[in-house]
């Protein structure tokens, strides 16, 4: 029976972020008892209400910085437990660094005037941004310096279904990274198996050219670039002297448990998909529009050329795939992840956390709390990007200027807290 609770809750909840939303509503109030009013009457009066909301606004974030520190020492006396964050957004996760989010509302406030706006209240995409810049500031020095930074690959470093070209913007600060000694991952779900690597050296083309050209880059920096592919099934390393991918065997890297699953359950996992796509093809009147794309590790729903398929659908199908394949008994077996992603529907083995850990237990087991994975797709259902939130820290973009910018104010921080750590030192 399709109830109103779970028209309104279960199928519309994962696309929210309950912590995102949670802080939205604390800053309301502020912005209604201080913002409000758009008659200014005495010389001055705007300029108080905007520092008033600025103060207001700063205490907020202060306090849920105070929580997220609680919430950290709560998990280490007893997993994400019952802090009192947990109690005022129950399906918050783990956090592995603390946020210094009063000082990322100062630099946002200054960036997007939040504080100085009257009428457009503190928004989902402040928020966002604000979250996004205290982890920067967060991983930029001391013992939480990021050691290893990760990025989704459509939407996070190009536009969707487009390649990283020469020049692109993005990649001066890729190379900042990796100057750095920070390790720079591509975590993607596009799944080529060909041990050539050939289709990533394409899609990365301005990347792989960009660190091979960098005069300042030794062939072991260069070499600190990896691509994992399909989610978790394909590791490529850049041979810092040649320029070319060099494909890693699966035993070299992946975790314990990932050399559990077993090739006849990953086939089963995809037969039971592509069942399941072809059936949803039918039921919504798709099978002029759409077809169906299997692989080696994945299924998929794509558009035929010059078609599209509706938004809704994408959604139907998405959310059919994770209710239907989680209740198989091969899915205690194998991991999968259903996604939309954007204009099509796949159904892949394993997901982004299983890609982060196996690189992270690639790279002599780098930390969680000193891992940052990049991605556009941060819904709870439906979007692939989220499952990494389970092995790193997390910064939410919603397009390839905004990792840029994001870069930018990490490599800033980073700058900065070596410099403070140079005068410390001398
Ligand atoms: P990501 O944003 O880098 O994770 O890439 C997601 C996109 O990769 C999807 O929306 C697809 O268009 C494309 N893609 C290509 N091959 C695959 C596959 O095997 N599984 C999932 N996505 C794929
Ligand atoms: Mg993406």
């Amino acid at each position: 029976m399709t109830t109103r609770y779970r028209v309104e809750y279960a199928l519309k909840s994962h696309r929210r972020d309950s912590f995102i939303e949670w802080i939205k509503g604390l800053t309301a109030t502020p912005f209604v008892l201080h913002a409000g009013s758009n008659n200014f009457f005495k010389i001055g009066d705007e300029s108080k209400y905007a520092a008033d909301a600025r103060r207001k606004y700063a205490e907020i974030f202060s306090d849920v910085e105070d929580l997220v520190r609680e919430q950290l020492y709560d998990q280490q006396l007893s997993g994400v437990g019952s802090s009192r964050l947990k109690q005022m957004v129950p399906s918050i996760g783990a956090f592995f660094t603390p946020l210094p989010l009063e000082r990322a509302f100062y630099v946002q406030d200054e960036k997007r005037a939040i504080s100085n706006r009257r009428m457009v209240a503190p928004s989902f995409n402040d928020i966002r941004m604000i979250l996004n810049t205290a982890q920067a500031m967060a991983l930029s020095g001391g013992a939480d310096k990021a050691q290893l930074i990760t990025f989704d690959g459509d939407v996070t470093l190009y536009n969707d279904g487009e390649s990283l070209l020469p020049g692109d913007e993005i990649v001066a600060r890729l190379l900042g990274l990796l100057r750095k000694h920070i390790y720079v991952g591509v975590v993607t779900a596009a799944g080529y198996p060909d041990p050539s690597g050939k289709m990533y050296a394409e899609r990365l083309s301005g990347l792989l050219e960009g660190i091979m050209n960098c005069p300042f880059l030794t062939p072991e920096l260069r070499s600190n670039l990896l691509i994992m592919g399909g989610e978790c099934n394909y590791l490529f390393r850049l041979d810092g002297e040649t320029g070319e991918l060099r494909f890693i065997p699966r035993e070299e890297w992946a975790i314990p448990q990932m050399l559990e699953w077993t090739e006849a359950d990953i086939v089963e996992v995809l037969d039971h998909g592509e069942k399941l796509l072809f059936k949803m093809l039918e039921r919504l009147n798709l099978s002029a529009r759409a077809t169906i794309y299997r692989k080696q590790r994945s299924v998929g729903i794509i558009p035929r050329a010059k078609n599209s398929i509706p938004r809704e659908a994408l959604e139907e199908i998405v959310l059919n795939a994770q209710h239907v394949l989680q209740t198989l008994p091969v899915s205690q077996r194998v991991y999968f992840c259903a996604f939309n992603g954007g204009s099509d529907v796949w159904i892949d083995i394993g997901d982004k956390r299983y890609g982060v850990l196996s690189l992270q237990h690639y790279l002599n087991n780098i930390q969680p709390v000193r891992t940052l994975h990049v991605g556009d797709q941060f819904a709870s259902i439906g979007a692939n990007d989220f499952k990494a939130r389970l092995a790193a820290n997390t910064v939410w973009v919603a397009s390839p200027s905004e990792t840029r910018e994001i870069l930018d104010e990490l490599l800033e921080y980073i700058d900065d807290a070596e410099q403070r750590e140079n005068q410390i030192r001398f």
